[in-house]
């Protein structure tokens, strides 16, 4: 168990700058996913704390000692790829005591460890086969099991899941939680999946072109996003945004979208006429006027996809596009007008220049 600690961190890749004044704090035993589209630095990240990237700038501390100088084999921290890079003429045995093998641990302390981790993982039975002969479940686990036998102080995982169906990653998904809480070594996950670092993490780091967005607990991070990058990049379907300017009068605020005027309680101390952005998830725009005295949005159904659980209504509101979900069913068609309201206190407001939120 570990702490890590990342300050300043930055790397070029010759002039080509991708990770920018990078600062994170890892507490011991956190679980902590890094999440953000492709290219944008998370491998990178992953890399230079593991010690396979030079770092260009900045520090790396595990448990309070700055380790850019130490070598990957010295750093205690273990990775597991996503190609999961076993050797192919090696058994699963083989392949999961390589690393205490090239540390010199003797033969009689390998096996055990190697069992033990075997063990955790349900991979007895296959102890004996080489990689061809498994699936890819079972080889992302002995890649698994690799770092296990080490008893690291660190995992570093990077997309693990990423070559399995979707059945099997939901499976894994909770495996690797399950498993990182019973050894309670900390875990720095990377992710392009949002399920995967919402369902798993303690914390989640939400990245875009080399930098931080936004640091919090999964719910926290959703309920509210600190950016309009964030609001857009987490949940799914993406929160629904219209671009307005902000009304104040008296103690009163609203925001002017299109045609609508949207009241805001007690938001924000943005000034009278500022671009603003203001975010509604789909799952908080509900049927119906409610007489709660809710703004009402006025929706042009284009499509209904039911997926059996859920029900979402693509559209329009304005002229803006709109998604809302529903759960169960709903007598709703193709290019009918429905009205749609939302609790404002489910609002989220952006200044629109910057994309900071205001409320
Ligand atoms: N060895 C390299 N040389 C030059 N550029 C690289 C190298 N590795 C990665 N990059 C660039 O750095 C950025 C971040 O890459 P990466 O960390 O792999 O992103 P991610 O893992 O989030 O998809 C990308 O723009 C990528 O093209
Ligand atoms: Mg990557």
């Amino acid at each position: 168990m570990a702490t890590v600690e990342i300050n300043r961190l930055r790397k070029a890749y010759g002039k080509v700058e991708v990770i920018h004044d990078v600062d994170l704090a890892i507490a011991e035993g956190e679980f902590v996913s890094l999440i953000g589209a492709s290219g944008c630095g998370k491998s990178t990240l992953l890399r230079m704390i593991a010690g396979l990237e030079p770092i260009t700038g900045g520090e790396i501390s595990l448990n309070g000692r700055v380790i850019n100088a130490v070598a990957p084999k010295d750093r205690d921290i273990a990775m597991v790829f996503q190609n999961y890079a076993l050797y192919p003429h090696l058994t699963v045995a083989e392949n999961m005591g390589f690393s205490l093998r090239l540390r010199n641990v003797p033969k009689a302390d390998i096996a055990p460890a190697v069992r033990q981790a075997a063990e955790l993982l349900g991979l007895d039975p296959y102890l004996g086969r080489y990689p061809k002969e498994l699936s890819g479940g079972q080889r992302q686990r002995v890649a698994m099991g690799r770092a296990i036998v080490r008893k690291p102080q660190v995992f570093l995982f990077d997309e693990p899941l990423s070559n399995l169906d979707a059945k099997l990653r939901v499976q894994m998904r909770s495996e690797i939680r399950t498993l990182q809480k019973r050894l309670g070594t900390t875990l720095i996950y990377v992710t392009h999946d949002q399920i995967e670092a919402m369902t798993m993490s303690d914390k989640v780091v939400v990245l875009n072109a080399g930098r931080i967005e936004q640091v919090g607990a999964p719910l926290a991070v959703y309920d509210r996003p600190s950016n309009v990058f964030v609001a857009s990049f987490i949940g799914s379907p993406a929160m629904n945004m219209f671009e307005g300017t902000l009304r104040r009068s008296g103690g009163e605020s609203a925001v002017q979208t299109g045609d609508l005027l949207v009241p805001l309680p007690g938001h924000s101390s943005a000034a009278d006429g500022t671009d603003v952005v203001l975010g509604v998830r789909p799952e908080h725009l509900e049927l119906g006027s409610d007489g709660a005295g809710h703004p009402v949005f006025p929706f042009r159904v284009e499509l209904v996809e039911p997926t059996g659980a859920e029900l979402q209504l693509h559209g329009r509101i304005g002229t803006t596009p709109a998604v809302a979900t529903f759960r169960g069913r709903l007598p709703v068609r193709e290019e009918e007008v429905v009205n749609l309201t939302a609790d404002p206190r489910n609002f989220h407001l952006f200044d629109k220049l910057s994309g900071e939120r205001l409320n």
